[in-house]
């Protein structure tokens, strides 16, 4: 299983967005995915349509009382797409675990030790606006990072303390971190100011700069208030096909894994009986780009 840490400690910028749509494009494809809420805010849980205030089992049982990672996954309404939810008790887990020796590295344990683990062909780790210890434990579990990065002014700023940390975290905690890719999101290629900022961002990640661009669609914007991932939502949208093709370049990235074929089922959990709904609105009516 190739674990990835979506980060970056800006709100706003996609990561929640990328780690959903991302992962339903690549469990499209037959990779069997799992995506882990990492943020308090919870709205990756959300997103795949659970309920934070309804879970009673989220990543706050595992990174506080030691729950087993296959009690906490989770199936979605995508086939091949799992998720371990979070709710707003993670915001404390940062203080409950701050005297504890060995708080870097309780996920990366728990990863190593879940069974279920050679069922799921990628793991993405959704990263809350912040570098604290939740952010830590991502990017000590993590191989790859990718960083989402809004196209707007200012975005570079915090761009050295995040590469200070990941540095940090590759030379004491795992030497086998590597940064995968810097992605634009809400990109407006109409506007000067997006070309402008992406010339930017160019000059200082080079070859990290990913080829794809997520453009600004409102679709990937509304597919969260309904529960769904943007080829539930709106399969025909330019976000759809932007996440597409950025499931391209990704794979490309990590070394194209082959998807495992099996039978048996993940993480304890029921394979997921429920087909991706049909959007209810017109997808052909985009609202922007
Ligand atoms: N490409 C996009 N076009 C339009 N809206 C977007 C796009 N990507 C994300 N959004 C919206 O922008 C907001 C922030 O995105 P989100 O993925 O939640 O960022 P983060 O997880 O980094 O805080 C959300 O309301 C989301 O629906
Ligand atoms: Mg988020």
């Amino acid at each position: 299983m190739q674990r990835i840490a979506v980060i970056n400690q800006k709100g706003g910028v996609g990561k929640t967005t990328t780690t959903v749509n991302l992962g339903a494009a690549l469990a499209q494809r037959g990779y069997r995915v799992l995506l882990l809420d990492l943020d308090p805010q919870a709205n990756l849980t959300v997103h795949v349509d659970k309920r934070p205030d309804l879970e009673s089992n989220t990543l706050t049982n595992l990174l506080i009382e030691d729950a087993p990672l296959a009690e906490l996954v989770q199936p979605t309404s995508s086939a091949n797409l799992f998720v371990v939810p979070s709710d707003t008790s993670l915001a404390g887990v940062e203080q409950v675990l701050a005297n504890r020796i060995g708080r870097e590295t309780i996920l990366r344990e728990a990863l190593d030790a879940f069974p279920a683990a050679k069922d799921f062909d990628i793991l993405l780790m959704d990263c809350p606006p912040s570098l604290g210890v939740l952010s830590a434990n991502a990017l000590v579990a993590a191989h790859h990072v990718l960083i989402p990065m809004q196209a707007e002014y200012l975005s570079l700023q915090g761009m050295a303390k995040l590469m200070e940390v990941v540095q940090l975290v590759q030379k004491r905690l795992n030497q086998q971190l590597k940064i995968a890719a810097v992605l634009p999101c809400m990109v407006d290629a109409r506007t000067n100011l997006s070309v402008e900022v992406l010339r930017e961002i160019d000059t200082h990640f080079g070859s990290l700069l990913c080829k794809s661009r997520i453009r600004n669609n409102v679709k990937l914007a509304e597919a969260p208030s309904f529960g769904r991932t943007i080829f539930e939502h709106a399969p025909d949208s330019n976000g759809a096909r932007d996440y597409e093709q950025f499931a391209d370049e990704f794979l490309a990235m990590i070394g194209s894994p082959m998807p495992a074929t099996r039978s048996t089922n993940a993480g304890g959990s029921p394979t997921p009986t429920v087909a991706p709904q049909a959007p209810d609105d017109d997808a052909a009516a985009e609202g922007s780009a």
